[in-house]
């Protein structure tokens, strides 16, 4: 099969690990998906940047949207609503694959892009944008497909774990710890959108839509960050028994009469025998309940840009095996199972 044209958007923490995985490990990677990875590009908004040694100078370009045209995979690891919705609906309408870790975009417009997709008949891949290298998007969508869940429950930010972490830890205050997530490469552009909640509930409404096949945006999400929070609060929780974690909770609920799903994001106190108190650092973990298989936990690094483009890689793989193949990728173009009920707080 003749090369399969690779096109990055953004090289900061995420990008630049994608492309150093596409170039060093290019020849796993060409016999996993049937053909070789060629990239054709990558987009920035500042070429003359100093960049990690792994990235090729020549491959840097300012105009995203020509390269998006000369790609049959986009991976979006660029962040934010705009360009990245437009570049993204540009890749699809020209027949390129598209693999993004952009939960924020995702939870707030998925829908046009699933949608989009659809019609064009191409891959829209975004394991990367729930928990970062734990498999957790392809569980919920395929091997749970077959069955009923009822509620999904997780620390899925991991900028806030690893900031409550050195409060408690090093009673560190919250400024100072959130400086050292982002200078770890945990934290968002822009820190409010984990500190505030915004990027646990976006992974809260992507993971509600796949759990309950329907469609939750951000905005149906009830919100509440951790920054009333103090170091005293957390060292006081930790004396009592309890760890203080910001926990995304999805589950079936009734109002009105009606069943639906309801999904919320705030702080809540672990007792510190539950296995959710374990999880350290920027590490990640979601529980799953469903009515055949049980209770299940999914575990691991939830940010950072290895981990990170590790799942990105995965995505890729994936894309580029049903260009090879034949075959298409999910279908949530098509979920309306159950109606979304007003979010309530805690
Ligand atoms: P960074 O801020 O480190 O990198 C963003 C990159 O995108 C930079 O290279 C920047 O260019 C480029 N960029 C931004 N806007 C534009 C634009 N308008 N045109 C061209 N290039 C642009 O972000 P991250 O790598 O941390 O995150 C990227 C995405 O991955 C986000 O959606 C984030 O939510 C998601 N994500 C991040 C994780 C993490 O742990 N960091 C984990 C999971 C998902 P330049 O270098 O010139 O500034
Ligand atoms: N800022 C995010 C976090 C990155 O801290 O979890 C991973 O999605």
């Amino acid at each position: 099969h003749p090369p399969l044209r690779v096109a990055v958007l953004g090289c900061g923490v995420v990008g630049t690990e994608v492309v150093r995985l596409l170039t060093t490990q290019a020849s796993d990677l060409a016999s996993r998906a049937g053909a070789p990875l060629e990239l054709v590009g990558i987009a920035v908004r500042d070429v003359d940047a100093e960049r990690d040694a792994v990235v090729d100078r020549a491959l840097l370009t300012a105009d995203a949207e020509s390269l998006v045209e000369r790609a049959d995979v986009v991976v979006e690891v660029m962040g934010g609503i705009e360009p990245a919705r437009s570049l993204l609906l540009r890749a699809i309408a020209g027949g390129a694959s598209v693999v993004t870790a952009n939960k924020a975009l995702l939870a707030q417009d998925g829908p046009t892009l699933y949608g989009a997709a659809d019609e064009a008949g191409v891959d829209l891949y975004y394991e990367a944008a729930v928990a970062g290298a734990i498999p957790i998007v392809r569980p919920v969508r395929e091997s749970l497909a077959g069955d009923r869940v009822t509620r999904v429950l997780g620390i899925v930010n991991g900028t806030t774990n690893y900031v409550l972490d050195k409060m408690a830890s090093e009673g560190l205050d919250l400024d100072q710890a959130v400086k050292q997530a982002q200078a770890l490469g945990y934290a968002e552009a822009d820190p409010t959108a984990d500190v505030e909640g915004y990027d646990a509930a976006a992974k809260a409404a992507i993971l509600a839509s796949l759990a309950f096949h329907t469609r939750v945006s951000i905005d149906d999400v009830s919100r509440e960050g951790i920054t009333s929070l103090t170091a005293d609060d957390v060292l006081w929780a930790e004396r009592t028994g309890y760890v203080l974690k910001l926990l995304a909770i999805a589950e079936r609920g009734t109002a009105d009469g009606v069943e639906g799903v309801q999904v919320r994001v705030h702080p809540a106190l672990v007792p510190v025998s539950h296995p959710l108190a374990g999880v350290r650092g920027a590490y990640n973990a979601v529980f799953v309940e469903a009515e055949a298989a049980g209770e299940l936990m999914f575990y691991g690094r939830g940010a950072g840009g290895e981990p990170t483009a590790s799942a990105v890689l995965g995505d890729v793989v994936s894309v580029a095996r049903h260009r090879v193949l034949g075959g298409k990728g999910p279908i949530e173009s098509r979920y309306a199972e159950l109606p979304v009920l007003p979010a309530t707080a805690a």
